[in-house]
């Protein structure tokens, strides 16, 4: 739910750090002052004290072809070396990595050493596979340890990955492996999910045939984890399982050091227009600031604190506070395979509880959803390790932040909310646990070396106590270095808007101090459970389907999953069925298979008509007053105006 503006201005409590945690926390307010006094020295110091350089670098940022950046050009290092052996090396090889946790209860324990020589044999594997540096690998799994070794491999060898979240359907992966020309396919026989196995194999079988024999895709191999235990079909010579290859290869693999803004992965995001976005990030940069936010913002002890970040390493959040974050500052973390409700509605209490985990990020529609099945089920399990909260993704409305300080939180653990993107790699705006005074409901002030403003719509800095875009006015470490194969996209989707500064796509508020209320998207990218979907993605979606003539997508309010996919549809005359009940669960099913059901309607309405002006646009903000039960605003730009009425009365 965006927070209303209203709600915002009345929100006056204040909770400061503990002195207790101040006294205590990595951060403090010097790290403002040395970022302030040079933000470019700022950075190298960081990049310097965080990671492990093979070559040192000695310029930090060119910014002389924008908005093309390069950080830490002459620099080389390894990624997967700073996450992993650079720790064994430092004789943490018994460090526990990862306290991983399937869905049906089955557990693995993951050391420091464990993961490293399974990242080197897996590396092996992929060089043995023909893959070198710059080549794409594709990788389609569920929660389990394995989707943390192939990222690092791949990364090791300086090939590039692009995760595909398991939920996407079989089309949204091929159209991912055709963008970025993949040559292998990680994946499993299937996962657990809700209580069940879910297939993923079959999905790359079928990705991989789509088209036919005359189209064929770029892959030549496919890795399969045994995970599921679900029956999957074999293509001999192409398929290959895990279990059998992994362990054969040797256990010894020398990182080379690559470029520092050598790429590092892909990852698909949706924008505005139809297709998704192959959003580029590079080496140095972005380690540099997953780094040295995933130390400050939460304040990790990497000795005693364990981490627990619920994102599915197929959204950013699971690349950069899963992966190389935490991985990079030598972490102890939980990785739970499944849904926060299987087999019971305390599972992920049981889990802290377990784990003594310390430190907790999660999404606004998880915590709401919790509120929704009532505080007893978490006040049944001990929380007490936790000393840091956190939450991304999507706007936090008051009563959610207040809640989950209160009933995980015990009252007195800070909480900090998050803002940052696909797009920018690492956490932009954000408290500092143990810093700042927190608000609730307020992403607050951008992290040292950052910065940002809200502008007017003709990009003029807004006064405090009012509201407009939110950019990004200087490159940072972990910036979108491009859009895979689109540099003209790129400039055009971020940098066009306003000279010189990056448009995030957010609508902000400056409070009365100045500080920063994300109220979420202002373009057609809806935003549902903290995942963007993007309006056009659907609609084509939709009229891809035989029955359908034109469709118009909105985010409509809701108030469990923040936004929820509405859908207004002109069936054709010759559609099989006019019954209105049986096409649009047709058309919703008809969306989960082709995107993926995190993309499946909650409604769709069939109309006549779609309201649209004198030059054709379809006006979404009317639409948008319909799914909500608003009153419909002005339709006097309307070719026919009379269109809301007929709309209204058959959405009722
Ligand atoms: C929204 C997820 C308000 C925002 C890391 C942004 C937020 C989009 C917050 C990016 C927050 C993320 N407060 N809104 N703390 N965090 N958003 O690329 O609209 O999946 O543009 O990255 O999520 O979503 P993405």
């Amino acid at each position: 739910m965006v927070p209303e503006i209203q709600n915002l201005l009345h929100e006056a409590r204040r909770f400061p750090p503990t002195q207790e945690f101040a006294a205590q926390a990595n951060a403090s307010s010097e790290l403002y002052e040395q970022a302030s006094a040079g933000r470019e020295e700022f950075w190298a110091d960081q990049a310097r004290q965080l990671l492990h350089w093979h070559t040192p670098f000695t310029t930090t940022l060119d910014w002389s072809n924008p908005p093309f950046a390069k950080w830490f050009d002459d620099g080389q290092l390894n990624v997967a070396y700073n996450c992993l052996d650079r720790h064994v090396l430092a004789g943490l090889g018994d460090r526990v990595a990862l306290h991983w946790e399937g869905e049906p209860g089955d557990t693995r324990t993951v050391t420091y050493a464990e993961l490293t020589a399974e990242v080197k044999r897996t590396a092996n594997l992929l060089v043995s596979l023909g893959i070198t540096a710059g080549d794409r690998v594709a990788i389609y799994l569920p929660m389990i340890p394995e989707a943390v070794v192939a990222m690092l491999a791949v990364a090791r060898i300086g090939a590039v990955h692009s995760v595909v979240f398991g939920g996407f359907s079989a089309s949204s992966l091929r159209s991912r492996i055709d963008d970025a020309n993949a040559k292998v396919v990680i994946t499993a026989d299937g996962g657990w999910r809700k209580g069940k196995v879910m297939p993923l194999k079959p999905a790359v079988d079928a990705a991989l045939a789509q088209g036919g024999p005359e189209n064929p895709s770029s892959v030549e191999h496919v890795l399969v984890v045994k995970r599921g235990d679900n029956e999957v079909e074999w293509t001999s010579g192409r398929d290959l399982w895990w279990h059998e290859e992994v362990p054969a290869m040797d256990a010894e693999h020398e990182a080379q050091p690559f470029a520092a803004e050598h790429p590092l992965f892909i990852l698909y995001t949706s924008g505005t227009t139809g297709s998704p976005k192959g959003i580029l990030h590079t080496s140095g940069g972005y380690l540099t600031q997953v780094a040295f936010t995933h130390r400050n913002v939460f304040d990790l002890k990497a000795e005693t604190d364990v981490f627990w970040c619920t994102a599915d390493i197929g959204w950013v959040t699971g690349h950069s506070y899963v992966v190389y974050g935490p991985l990079a500052n030598g972490a102890t973390q939980v990785l739970y395979e499944g849904t926060p409700d299987v087999p019971h509605p305390g599972r992920w209490w049981e889990l802290i509880e377990k784990y003594k985990v310390t430190t907790l990020y999660t999404a606004p529609t998880a915590i709401r959803s919790f509120m929704k099945a009532g505080r007893e089920i978490p006040l049944g399990f001990d929380l007490t390790s936790l000393r840091v909260l956190g939450s991304v993704g999507e706007p936090i409305n008051p009563e959610a932040w207040i809640w989950y300080q209160e009933i995980i939180g015990g009252g007195l653990t800070p909480v900090v909310d998050t803002w940052w993107q696909t797009e920018t790699g690492a956490i932009m705006i954000s408290a500092l646990a143990g810093v700042t005074t927190t608000k609730p409901g307020s992403a607050q002030v951008p992290i040292p070396g950052i910065s940002v403003d809200v502008v007017s719509e003709a990009g003029q800095s807004r006064p405090k106590n009012s509201g407009g875009l939110l950019v990004v006015t200087e490159p940072w470490p972990a910036m979108l270095r491009g859009i895979w194969g689109d540099p003209e996209r790129f400039k055009k989707t971020y940098w066009d808007q306003f000279e010189g500064k990056y448009f995030a796509g957010d609508g902000a508020r400056l409070d009365r101090d100045g500080e920063v209320w994300v109220l979420g998207r202002v373009d057609d990218v809806m935003n549902v459970s903290g995942h963007r979907l993007s309006t056009a993605e659907i609609e084509s979606a939709l009229v891809s389907h035989h029955m359908v003539a034109e469709a118009a997508v909105v985010g409509a309010e809701d108030e469990a999953t923040g936004q929820a996919v509405v859908a207004f549809v002109i069936l054709k005359r010759s559609a099989d069925t006019h019954d209105v009940a049986s096409a649009s669960d047709i058309l919703r099913a008809h969306v989960a298979a082709e995107i993926g059901a995190i993309a499946r309607p909650r409604s769709v309405f069939i109309v006549q008509e779609l309201p649209k002006t004198r030059s054709g646009k379809i006006m979404r903000r009317l639409l948008r007053d319909v799914a909500d039960g608003r009153e419909v605003g002005d339709t006097s730009t309307l070719a026919d105006t009379q269109v809301m009425q007929t709309i209204s009365d058959t959405v009722r």
